[in-house]
């Protein structure tokens, strides 16, 4: 028997801004998605994310590498996995942070799984009565390489009025406190969104909302298996650590506003 479509307590999301969702994706699909992201590094030119330029030139190729990508597939290498002519100091398979930011829309294996339809339940107990997917980013997190993700608020960069951005975090391997998983700050969500990172043109920059510090404590690691997804608040303060581990932690993240609130025309994403 088929399981029912996948659920969340919306009591317990509304108290803490967040839930797991055992099971959210089968070993077959997991494997898929990782197969697939590999794949997508295999073609990657290095080259074109913005090297062999002078410094300048470069941080402005770097500039559009990203700010051009909200709109199709692109890998983002690890910060100096390249030298200055813009070759790889470590192989290709272990060189990309991430892969973003369309690849909800675009890609013939993650479309599916970002289906809203797919994830309605979860998506309208965490508030979304018209969910629609804005953004993807497959994370590599690699191990022994994957970095620090500081604390921070994804409503800061992909804001609506209301705030209704809402964040489904897969885990792709298991992910625990020494590979890198998430951590959360549960409940403080109800705090107010702290900064927003703002376009204006090509530039782009923080601007300061409320100077309420992030939470020093109350975090805790949301340690899950393989398969299992983490539904979480745009507002809820989240991070995650260095992988240490000799495992990789892959993850892919698709991010829904409602239909029904106003996307900020200064986001750095352009809808
Ligand atoms: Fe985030």
């Amino acid at each position: 028997m088929r399981p029912g479509p996948p659920t969340i307590d919306p009591a317990a999301y509304a108290a803490d801004g967040y839930a797991v969702i055992p099971d959210a994706l089968d070993p077959a699909t997991c494997a898929a998605l990782r197969a697939r992201a590999a794949a997508i590094v295999a073609d990657f030119d290095p080259q074109a994310a913005g090297a062999a330029f002078t410094t300048d030139e470069r941080d402005r190729t770097i500039d559009r590498w990203f700010l051009d990508s909200g709109s199709t597939v692109r890998c983002f290498p690890e910060v100096g996995a390249r030298d200055a002519e813009g070759r790889l100091r470590v192989p290709l398979d272990r060189a990309i942070n991430k892969i973003g930011h369309a690849l909800h829309t675009l890609d013939p294996v993650f479309a599916p799984v970002s289906d809203p339809a797919r994830w309605a339940k979860v998506l309208g107990a965490a508030g979304l009565e018209q969910p629609r997917p804005v953004q993807s980013m497959y994370i590599f997190k690699g191990p022994r390489l994957g970095g620090e993700v500081a604390p921070h608020q994804d409503a800061a960069f992909l804001h609506t009025t209301p705030i209704t951005v809402t964040g489904l975090w897969f885990a792709l391997a298991d992910a625990d406190r020494h590979n890198g998983c998430l951590w959360v700050c549960p409940g403080a969500h109800r705090d107010p969104l702290r900064r927003r990172f703002v376009r204006e043109g090509d530039d782009t920059r923080f601007v300061e909302l409320d100077d309420t510090p992030l939470p020093t404590e109350g975090w805790v690691p949301v340690e899950v298996p393989a398969g299992a997804a983490v539904v979480f608040d745009g507002r809820l303060p989240h991070r995650s650590a260095r992988n240490v581990s000799d495992r990789p932690r892959p993850a892919y993240t698709v991010h829904y506003i409602d239909a029904g609130s106003a996307w900020s025309a200064d986001n750095w994403l352009r809808l």
